[in-house]
């Protein structure tokens, strides 16, 4: 397969210094785009800034705001197989970016924001027989949010986590997930580090893959047979 992994935070300037970003480090979209290569797959990794080093096999675009990682993903998205969504996406961006640096002295009482676009959801249209794993960080309400972002961004799979917890999400080396899937399926994995975790997103793709490649095949019997 070619698959497409978004990965890391974006950052949304408000002036040539400052931004507002979040938590991610990357790990967990840098993990399985590795797990990806290590199976056999080409990846093209579109990543914001992060510390850490992309596999040497991906082809890698760097963005850095979520427009230039909408722009990425909706460029390369014909080309690819399957779409992971791994990227902590800024909702917000500064509405207005000052070209100069804002001094202390002029510091704003309020910073108005403006709505990001929600990548998955635009891209949601030209999904066609792709397959989409989407992310759900989530502080509370684990199983009905997760749901509610499976459903309403037309995700095959959605990998939840609870970010409260330390040893899991942003920034951790190891994480705790529950799979949901679109077939109502539910698959809660035990604490792992998130090469395993990785490892078990890619083997889910591949079994999804093959059970799809199978039907298609099964059609044309089957219509068959119904004709006899
Ligand atoms: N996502 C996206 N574009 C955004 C925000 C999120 O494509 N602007 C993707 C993430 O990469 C992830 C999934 O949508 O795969 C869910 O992201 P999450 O931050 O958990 O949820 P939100 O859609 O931002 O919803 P909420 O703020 O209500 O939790």
């Amino acid at each position: 397969m070619k698959i497409l992994v978004a990965a890391g935070p974006t950052r949304e300037p408000i002036d040539p210094v400052r931004f507002i970003s979040n938590r991610s480090s990357g790990k967990m979209g840098y993990a399985i785009a590795s797990a990806a290569l290590k199976n056999g797959h080409a990846v093209l990794l579109v990543s914001g800034p992060v510390a850490i080093k992309p596999p040497a096999k991906a082809k890698l675009v760097r963005v850095v705001t979520a427009r230039e990682m909408l722009s990425a993903v909706k460029a390369n998205l014909p080309k690819c197989d399957a779409l992971i969504m791994a990227a902590a996406v800024s909702d917000w961006r500064p509405a207005k970016i000052s070209k100069v640096k804002i001094k202390k002295h002029r510091m704003p009482r309020a910073l108005p924001l403006a709505r990001n676009p929600d990548i998955l959801r635009i891209v949601a249209g030209e999904k066609g027989k792709r397959i989409f794993i989407g992310f759900a960080a989530e502080t509370g309400h684990l199983r009905a949010e997760a749901l509610r972002k499976l459903r309403a961004k037309n995700l095959d799979l959605i990998v939840a986590n609870d970010i409260r917890r330390t040893d899991a999400g942003f920034e951790a080396d190891t994480n705790r997930v529950t799979f949901f899937s679109a077939d109502g399926k539910q698959a809660k994995l035990p604490l792992m580090t998130k090469e395993k975790v990785a490892e078990r997103i890619v083997a889910w793709l591949e079994k999804e893959r093959r059970r799809r490649s199978i039907n298609d095949r099964l059609k044309p019997a089957t219509v068959l047979r119904k004709i006899r």
